[in-house]
């Protein structure tokens, strides 16, 4: 990966950017998708002092900015960065890990790897290492779980901040029904999680998510302390699973015999509301599809890792149409991609499976507006459009033979895009800018 030039050379300098644009004027789910986004064959964003003030033609915003400096990306389509609702950093080493389903898979690849976390020289390099991989797949949001070392996020925070972008992380909580060493307390879940709020939550471009593993993997007593430190911290999010495999249900069902249901375990020690996202969702009743919309809870969508661990296929589009937050994520590790662009392929298969054919449009739309609503960004990042921070992927719509010769036939801007949706990877990343200040050509 190259960079250029360097950052913040002059940073009142306003710089626009050409290319194709991409952006949003309404929701693609309650609107035609077709005027839902906003299509410029020839356009332009300018950006001052990291925050865009400007989209629309290309020639008319360069006659009104003749001192920009231009960033002509010719014929690659802008659109806002992607956001990852969620995803696993400490999975990294262990993405694509065989022949197991959810619990399993925990127990064989997933803990000892998280382990070895408390080590900051391990949390570091893989910290580095996943936002090279995320930013190189034009992700420039992204949500992710730590482990339950502190160092695991303070590596995490570490690397995001010094690379500018736009995160979320938590120390993930466990204390029971985990391996000793990555067992904790209520009490250091609490504490823990107090201290890294202080120091991170706010701190830039970063925020914390009160991360409890799961419903499984927590007590009561520590699910009671997250949700106390939650309504202490109401600006921070909360992520956490639900309803991701029919022997999870079982086992949470067995586990809390009270609850009207997976929902009603978080629910009832404070750990559902605004800024709550549940990732999976996919198993769920139709009280618990209700409340999430009620409540002003999110769910990220997760399909390469709910196809890969054999999870099932969330209902998109019924979410959707019941007013619930939605965004996707790539679940690296359990999900088998660090690409947005193969998880909106693996989004558009899983509804396929389902019967509904998601337009590209709203695929997109799930990748980069629909995260940020999920992740309660939606003011900053997610869309092209002024005042918002100016994180732009550029991504090129003929990156392969295959891509090309399918793009040449084209008689719309969606059906040049959706090839590059079904088949594209890194290779289609043309150029990636994070706060308008630094930007990486990854595939130069
Ligand atoms: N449920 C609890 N922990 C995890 C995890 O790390 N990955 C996935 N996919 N599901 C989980
Ligand atoms: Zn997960």
């Amino acid at each position: 990966m190259t960079s250029s030039p360097p950052a913040n050379a002059a940073p009142t300098t306003a710089r626009l950017f050409l290319g194709q644009l991409l952006s949003y004027v309404a929701d693609p789910f309650t609107t035609p998708p077709e005027q839902a986004a906003q299509w410029e064959r020839r356009g332009g964003i300018v950006v001052r002092g990291g925050r865009i003030t400007a989209t629309g033609n290309a020639e008319t915003l360069r006659a009104a900015h003749p001192r920009a400096e231009v960033i002509d990306l010719g014929e690659a389509l802008l659109s806002a960065g992607f956001v990852d609702a969620h995803v696993h950093y400490p999975q990294t080493g262990i993405i694509a890990s065989w022949g197991k389903r959810l619990i399993d898979w925990l127990e064989s690849y997933t803990f000892p790897e998280e382990a070895r976390f408390g080590d900051p020289g391990h949390a570091g390099r893989i910290a580095a290492l996943y936002l090279d991989l995320a930013q190189g797949a034009g992700i420039t949001t992204m949500c992710s779980y730590g482990t339950i070392h502190p160092e695991s996020v303070e590596a995490f925070f570490t690397e995001a901040e010094a690379r500018g972008l736009r995160a979320a992380a938590g120390r993930t909580c466990m204390d029971r029904n985990a391996p000793d060493s990555l067992r904790d307390t209520a009490r250091a879940a609490h504490d823990e999680s107090a201290a890294l709020i202080a120091r991170w939550h706010g701190r830039g471009r970063l925020s914390y998510a009160i991360t409890p593993r799961f419903a499984p993997t927590s007590s009561p007593e520590q699910m009671e302390a997250l949700g106390a430190l939650w309504a202490a911290h109401p600006g921070c999010l909360m992520q956490t699973h639900l309803s991701e495999q029919t022997e999870e249900l079982a086992w949470v069902a067995e586990l809390f015999p009270k609850a009207r249901d997976y929902l009603d375990v978080y629910e009832g020690f404070g750990l559902l509301g605004p800024g709550a996202v549940m990732g999976h969702a996919i198993h769920l009743t139709a009280r618990e599809r209700a409340r999430l919309a009620e409540s002003g809870a999110a769910v990220a969508h997760c399909p390469t890792s709910n196809t890969f661990i054999g999870s099932g296929l969330c209902d998109v589009a019924g979410l959707r149409a019941g007013g619930v937050r939605l965004g996707l994520g790539t679940d690296t590790g359990g999900g088998s991609s660090f690409s947005m662009l193969r998880t909106m392929a693996s989004a558009y298969e899983v509804a396929q499976l389902r019967g509904v054919a998601l337009h590209p449009a709203q695929l997109w739309w799930l990748a980069t507006v629909g995260g940020a609503q999920a992740l309660r960004m939606e003011a900053h990042v997610g869309n092209l459009s002024p005042g918002m921070e100016a994180d732009i992927v550029a991504i090129d719509l003929a990156s392969t033979p295959a891509i090309a010769q399918r793009a040449a036939r084209a008689r719309t801007i969606w059906e040049a895009l959706f090839p590059t949706i079904m088949m594209g990877d890194d290779r289609a990343i043309a150029a990636v800018v994070v706060g308008g200040e630094r930007w990486t050509f990854p595939t130069s």
